[in-house]
């Protein structure tokens, strides 16, 4: 059987270490592609000088143009502008005031995709993530189950990572979900957290868990002040992740950005969602039995992706 094709768009860090990740795996052959020229080839090229050290046997190719790209099974668009300090006023942009700008860089990607990758499924990585999930399924032309966006991912791993801490416990053994817009307002579910199998608020004192979930909702911007630019390791590991349940058709539950057609009460918005990931994409979105709490931070967190979405000016 044919090996599985996945490029990888933006060679910056998090497309790096995607390819790494997808690559260290074996999930598929890579090709990386970046407007900067010797970059993609550059990373493309020591990524695959390091194959035979960990013995990973796949084609790893950098590119500035998308030729190379044709007849891709999985497209990760990380392209755009980061968030990163600006040199004058020392502040940080919200991911929200990268709109824009990422608005034309996605759309842009996104038809040189499509061109060359007609039947692909993409996988959004760009910030501001839900509003950018629209810019690609209207760019595209695609069914909604072949664009998703990459959020729920990464921000359930965070939110692992603080209880496993707290508690001293195996990462291995925490589960949890994440829903929600990718912002500030993204919505932690502290009821359907466990770890193996044992609610955390069993195990857990309530202050500690809210202070996780604020936590978790900063993630991003945490580690923004830590190092002055967006996170990689993690946001690149939820993304290989899906890449892997949709090349694998491992029907894995992955919370995800998707378009709801009526799920939840909302029409036409992208929103994390739990999701089955396969191989036609989304296979399946489920839906939760939220309490009113739950469904009220749902709902904020809603209106906050529907203002960014409004300034698409679809
Ligand atoms: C983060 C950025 C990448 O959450 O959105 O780290």
């Amino acid at each position: 059987m044919a090996r599985s094709k996945v490029t990888v768009v933006g060679a910056g860090n998090v497309g790096a270490t995607t390819a790494h990740w997808i690559a260290s795996r074996e999930l598929a052959d890579v090709v990386l592609v970046d407007v900067v020229e010797g970059l993609p080839q550059g990373k493309a090229l020591d990524l695959l000088e390091a194959s035979p050290v960990y013995k990973f046997d796949v084609k790893i190719t950098g590119a500035n143009s998308y030729e190379a790209t044709a007849d891709s099974d999985v497209v990760v668009i990380t392209a755009g502008v980061p968030r990163k300090k600006d040199p004058v006023t020392g502040k940080f942009p919200s991911r929200d005031e990268l709109v824009k700008t990422n608005q034309k860089i996605v759309g842009d990607v996104t038809r040189q995709v499509v061109k060359y990758s007609p039947n692909s499924i993409l996988i959004i990585v760009s910030n501001p993530l839900d509003a950018m999930c629209h810019v690609a399924l209207q760019e595209s032309g695609f069914p909604s189950n072949r664009v998703i966006g990459q959020a729920g991912a990464l921000d359930t791993a965070r939110y692992k990572t603080f209880i496993a801490q707290e508690l001293g416990v195996s990462v291995k053994d925490v589960h949890g979900i994440v829903l929600g817009g990718h912002g500030d307002t993204m919505v932690p579910l502290p009821r359907h957290t466990s770890v193996a199998g044992i609610p955390v608020r069993e195990l857990m004192a309530e202050d500690k868990l809210q202070a996780i979930i604020q936590r978790t909702r900063n993630g991003g911007g945490e580690i923004v002040s830590l190092i002055g630019v967006s996170a990689w390791y993690a946001p690149a590991a939820g993304s290989a992740e899906m890449v892997e349940a949709i090349i694998r058709d491992q029907k894995r539950v992955i919370p995800s950005a998707v378009l709801l057609k009526g799920e939840y009460g909302y029409n036409d918005l992208y929103i994390g969602v739990p999701a089955v990931l396969g191989a036609t994409g989304v296979e399946k979105v489920i839906e939760m039995d939220l309490n009113d709490e739950e469904k009220g931070m749902l709902g904020i967190s809603a209106k906050a992706v529907q203002d960014v979405v409004g300034i698409l000016g679809y």
